[in-house]
């Protein structure tokens, strides 16, 4: 007799159901027409304060899976939070118990204010959400920039794209009193060898890495759409495969960190390991573009060539116009952009690459 197969020691990943987001303007339209959906907030009560759509009713996700007999199942519903992501989940839980005409507010309040009512406001830092601060720390010797991330209220912060030595860091992080809450590697890099390991043995900190991510060291996932909570705001991920397939970019209120996806002036090379032209051009055009051109962009590279400012910045408008990647104008173009006229391979990126994703 065959013995039964034990269970699989990690749960089977579940398929969400399929829900499909409404946009602001069609949101518009609908409240306007002859069945208006209900609105729900899902965002916790403390977000309330910044802005919200009149009328709406507040279930905190947190709280909905016990709350649904509250919520009507003859009426449509619009999910809604800041920027979208929460929404989603919760129009799928909802989904997953039901409800028959669930829809997620895409881009979130932020998207309705901006493109159908300004009234409703935006609740980014100058309007009064709890301040982060953003430290820009550049590596001379590499061309690199890792960021640190810190909600000075709660004295926590999170590092992006840490290098090899943590002393900086660690010194950054005592001399405010911050607790490093999470270690962030945008992409695998091949470039430059990466500091998350030295920096997890000093402060415990989780790293996260894209799910796609063949990291062998302890780690934690990060798929589309999830968020890293910090303070009153979220670091939501946005999977931008091309310059490595497991590339992520993170958004947080109106900037965007685009690690080696959207360089100022240029993007990150792809024939380093296991990139794609294809599936850059995807990311760029399909992700990035869709943000609002005012949104500050944070990339994790700076040229040798440019002198380096108080903090390398640039907006998404400005790269739309300017950016030489950007104004390939079509995915043929910019395959030829991406095989013609790059330095030489780095001699040693495979070992690179190699020590980054070993345990
Ligand atoms: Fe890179």
């Amino acid at each position: 007799m065959v013995a039964p197969e034990p269970p699989h020691p990690y749960p089977r990943p579940v398929d969400p159901p399929a829900v499909h987001g409404i946009s602001a303007t069609e949101l518009a339209a609908a409240l306007g027409g002859e069945r208006p959906p209900l609105l729900l907030d899902v965002r916790p009560a403390a977000e309330r304060r910044y802005a919200r759509l009149p009328g709406d009713r507040h279930v905190p996700l947190a709280e909905l899976a016990g709350r649904l007999g509250e919520l009507p199942r003859d009426r449509p519903i619009v999910t809604y939070c800041q920027f979208g992501a929460r929404a989603r989940q919760a129009a799928e839980l909802l989904a997953r118990e039901g409800l028959p005409d669930v829809r997620p507010l895409e881009g979130g309040l932020d998207d309705y204010a901006r493109t159908v009512d300004p009234s409703v406001g935006r609740y980014s830092a100058p309007s009064g959400a709890g301040p982060l601060v953003l430290k820009q720390l550049p590596r001379v010797e590499t061309g690199c920039l890792s960021y640190l991330l810190a909600d000075p209220v709660g004295g926590r912060a999170v590092l992006l794209d840490p290098g090899i030595s943590p002393e900086p860091y660690l010194a950054e992080l005592e001399s405010h009193r911050w607790s490093l809450a999470a270690i962030v590697e945008t992409h695998t890099h091949a470039d430059h060898l990466a500091g998350h390991q030295a920096l997890h043995q000093r402060t415990g900190a989780p790293i996260y890495v894209s799910r796609r991510s063949p990291a062998q060291y302890p780690h934690r996932t990060l798929s589309d759409g999830e968020a890293i909570p910090l303070g009153d705001a979220e670091i939501v991920v946005l999977e931008t495969p091309g310059h490595t397939r497991d590339h992520l970019s993170l958004r947080v209120r109106d900037t965007v960190f685009t690690g080696d996806t959207l360089l100022i002036g240029s993007c990150g090379r792809t024939d380093l390991g296991d990139g794609s032209p294809e599936l850059l051009w995807e990311s760029l055009t399909e992700k990035l573009l869709r943000l609002p051109d005012e949104t500050e962009v944070l990339p994790a590279h700076y040229g040798r060539r440019h002198a380096l400012p108080e903090r390398y910045v640039t907006s998404l408008g400005f790269e739309k116009a300017t950016n030489e990647a950007l104004r390939q104008g079509s995915l043929d173009a910019f395959r030829t952009y991406m095989t013609d006229g790059w330095p030489p391979k780095p001699a040693d990126f495979d070992a690179i690459v190699a020590a980054n994703l070993r345990a």
